[in-house]
């Protein structure tokens, strides 16, 4: 079945539908490709034709570019070749006699925008689903189908960078602002709109290019060397600012741009498929594109192995506790449709759940990415109350009350007693295990872990932790209410610290540790930052809280106590210094930004910092870093999630950890597990028992074997015991 449709006009407009048959998306595939070809052949040929116009046959979708699942195949020695390609039938489209107009109904990324760009017109409906974009730079590599050679002609040296170096994505209304497209046109009637605009085109013979539609300050800067060479260096600084120079496709992008603005046509497409190859292939694009897989294999699951299990359907969302996450839970799920029910012991509390959800959508509409009636929608789907009423109407509730076992007790009980028997709990519990959570449930198995992560609208996490009697049915319901959420779920078992937190734990009181022996605060945190870690520890600290770090930590340090010491420090929590939301903690605050390193903090932790560093930045890298990998391999020994995919996945959407490194275990696997294992043993050595190698580290050195290669069978050790 072919993937195009052609309908032709007695007047000459020529409408090729795109419709790629038994795909929810138009995607470019080396099969695709051919018939495109063969169909601009045709269309060069037809003497009817007068003007093309392009539409999708998916509803949401315009074309969701190059068929990523072909990239692993694609032998790096052949990217140019592959990138020649897709100029070249881009170019066929560009060069037919007639206007062609693209009309961009939904989602146009990648290959679907360079498509776009070769057409003479560009009409994009206004439909919330609808975003235009050149996303691939998150996938590590840069738009190699004319994009980095046409936008810039388009829309300007500036408006082309920020969007091909940062890989966003823009609605209609943004991008008609910019000029990457010639009009934004409301949904309803988008398709007749389009059809009437390109009959108007009949007969006008090609547009002549016109030059981008610039402020006049734009249009002088970009007028002269001088003011270029200033914007391409800003682009520059700004990739590494962000980035740490760690990701090589936005700087090879911007050499591909330096060196062919202004050039003809010919010779930029031939400068961009030459540098496709310098990144096509290389580790940060392997890991990267890993990471998509796996994020994407997260849609298709849904956290049980059941197929017969379904999750239940989930029409309100009930919310214990509104305090920071609470409201941040109450929030999202009304941004996302749902209505929520907010439940906490005083009006005052309730308050500030109001108060935080507000603020997100405040943001958000100061932003421009939500107008104020649109906001009204969602907090209209907020609701409150001191007691349970409304609570039965809840077939999920997630509990983000105090992390101490006895109080999450208590509200499970009363919120059994008026809830019917299908209702669900989540605990959004960071540490405290759900066997002791549902305890004394009569219901236990209606009873889950829904960790999410701090702040909750950011974080893309969540950990589903399955209880020793969480039922498949409720597993699968929280499993799905977190995709429906716009998360991603990752289904950890129910030991202390659950997975993120565990693998946390070590590595924040070694910073502390660090700090106590003479580093410097801001030394520590700028390694980790150099590594590629958004923020550093201390300043994780500080963020999360340091009594809720220590409170986690003592958790942990029971279950693990040759390993985990707390993870906070007691001393500055005693002072009051609880970091960010006390206005101290290792960094002094002011207004609510990061100021200055704290002498206070040295003189509590009675650290002297050292004049000249005190260890160098791989010595603290390893202290670091290690034991998190030390502690991933204990939790696959304990089975706390399936594999190292799935771990890496949860390290990365949980904690930030580098996705250019492919996570914490591709990292260890990178340098080697015998490297890993003789660096431990160092540091074991040197600093003590707490680092020493897992069994299954040792065992997998041993056997020249890696995390990915040979997963690590479970063995007992002290958890399980
Ligand atoms: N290549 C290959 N497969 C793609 C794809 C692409 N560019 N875009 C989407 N798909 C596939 C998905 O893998 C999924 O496959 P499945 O049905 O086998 O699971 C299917 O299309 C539907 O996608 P899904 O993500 O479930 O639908 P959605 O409506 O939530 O989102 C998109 C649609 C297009 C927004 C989203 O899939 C997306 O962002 N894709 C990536 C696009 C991209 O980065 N393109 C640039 C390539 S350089």
């Amino acid at each position: 079945m072919s993937a195009f449709q052609l309908d032709v006009a007695p007047d000459g407009l020529a409408v090729v539908t795109f419709d790629l048959p038994g795909e929810k998306v138009n995607k470019f595939s080396r099969e695709v490709f051919v018939e495109l070809s063969e169909w601009l052949v045709r269309l060069s040929q037809d003497p009817r034709v007068r003007a093309l116009l392009v539409v999708s046959g998916k509803p949401d979708v315009f074309i969701a570019g190059a068929d990523i699942k072909e990239f692993t195949e694609v032998r790096p020695e052949d990217a140019s070749a592959g990138s020649a390609r897709g100029q070249a039938l881009f170019e066929q489209l560009a060069r037919l006699p007639f206007p062609t107009i693209a009309a961009i109904n939904g989602v146009c990324l990648g290959g679907g925008t360079e498509f776009a760009l070769a057409c003479d017109w560009r009409l994009m409906s206004d439909a919330p689903a609808a975003r235009i974009g050149l996303p691939e730079v998150r996938l590590g590599i840069f738009p190699a189908w004319g994009g980095c050679a046409r936008l810039p002609r388009l829309v300007g040296l500036a408006n082309a960078l920020d969007l091909i170096l940062t890989g966003k994505q823009i609605d209609a209304r943004r991008a008609k602002k910019v000029g990457l497209v010639d009009e934004a046109v409301p949904a309803p009637i988008f398709d007749e709109y389009a059809r009437r605009f390109a009959r108007s085109k009949i007969g006008t013979g090609k547009r002549t290019p016109r030059p981008a539609r610039l402020s006049a300050a734009e249009r002088a800067l970009e007028a002269t060397p001088i003011g270029r060479r200033i914007i391409l260096n800003k682009a520059r600084e700004t990739v590494i600012g962000q980035t740490g120079g760690h990701y090589p496709a936005p700087l090879e992008a911007l050499k591909v741009i330096e060196e062919t603005y202004g050039k003809p046509i010919e010779a930029a497409l031939e400068v961009e498929s030459r540098r496709i190859a310098n990144v096509f292939g290389g580790e940060v694009q392997r890991n990267l594109l890993d990471i998509f897989f796996a994020t994407e294999q997260v849609k298709k699951e849904t956290g049980v192995a059941d197929p017969n299990v379904r999750a239940r359907d989930v029409s309100r969302l009930g919310v214990l506790g509104a305090g920071l996450m609470g409201g941040g839970i109450a929030q999202l799920a009304a941004d996302r449709g749902l209505p929520a029910r907010m439940k906490d012991i005083e009006p005052k509390a309730l308050a500030q759940g109001y108060r935080a959800a507000a603020k997100i959508w405040k943001d958000a509409v100061a932003r421009r990415r939500l107008n104020s009636r649109e906001m009204a929608t969602r907090m209209a789907r907020l609701s409150g109350t001191l007691d349970y009423s409304g609570f039965a109407q809840c077939e999920v509730t997630v509990e983000a009350v105090v992390e101490k076992l006895e109080v999450k007790r208590s509200v499970l009980a009363e919120w059994e007693q008026v809830v019917p028997p299908t209702a669900i709990f989540g605990s959004n519990t960071s540490t405290i295990p759900i066997a002791q959570i549902a305890a004394a449930a009569g219901r236990p198995e209606n009873v889950a872990g829904m960790h999410f992560f701090n702040p909750v609208h950011r974080m893309p996490l969540v950990e589903v932790i399955r209880g020793e009697k969480s039922s498949e049915e409720t597993i699968a319901t929280i499993f799905a209410l977190a995709k429906r959420l716009g998360k991603t779920p990752v289904v950890v078992r129910d030991l202390p610290g659950f997975l993120v937190n565990r693998i946390l734990a070590p590595y924040l009181s070694e910073a502390v540790r660090l700090v106590r022996e003479g580093s410097r605060i801001e030394d520590v945190d700028r390694t980790m930052k150099d590594f590629g870690m958004p923020v550093g520890p201390l300043e994780l600290l500080d963020d999360v809280g340091l009594d809720t770090a220590v409170k986690a930590g003592e958790v942990l340090q029971a279950a693990f106590p040759h390993r985990i010491k707390s993870g906070g420090d007691e001393a500055l929590v005693a002072a009051g210094r609880l970091g960010r939301k006390t206005g101290s903690g290792f960094y002094e605050y002011e207004g609510g930004k990061r100021g200055r390193p704290s002498r206070t903090a040295y003189e509590i932790l009675r650290a002297q910092p050292a004049a000249s560093p005190r260890y160098p930045p791989e010595v603290i890298e390893s202290r670091l870093v290690l034991p998190m990998v030390n502690e991933a391999a204990f939790c696959l020994e304990d089975a706390v999630v399936p594999g190292p995919g799935k771990l890496d996945l949860a390290m990365i959407l949980g904690t930030g950890f580098p996705p250019f490194r492919g996570g914490l275990l591709r990292w260890a696997d990178s340098l080697g597990l015998p490297r890993v294992r003789s660096l431990l043993e160092e540091l074991t050595e040197r600093f003590g028992s707490r680092f020493e190698p897992a069994r299954s580290i040792r065992r997998l050195a041993d056997a020249r074997g890696t995390f990915y290669g040979s997963p690590a069978q479970p063995v007992d050790t002290e958890a399980a015991s």
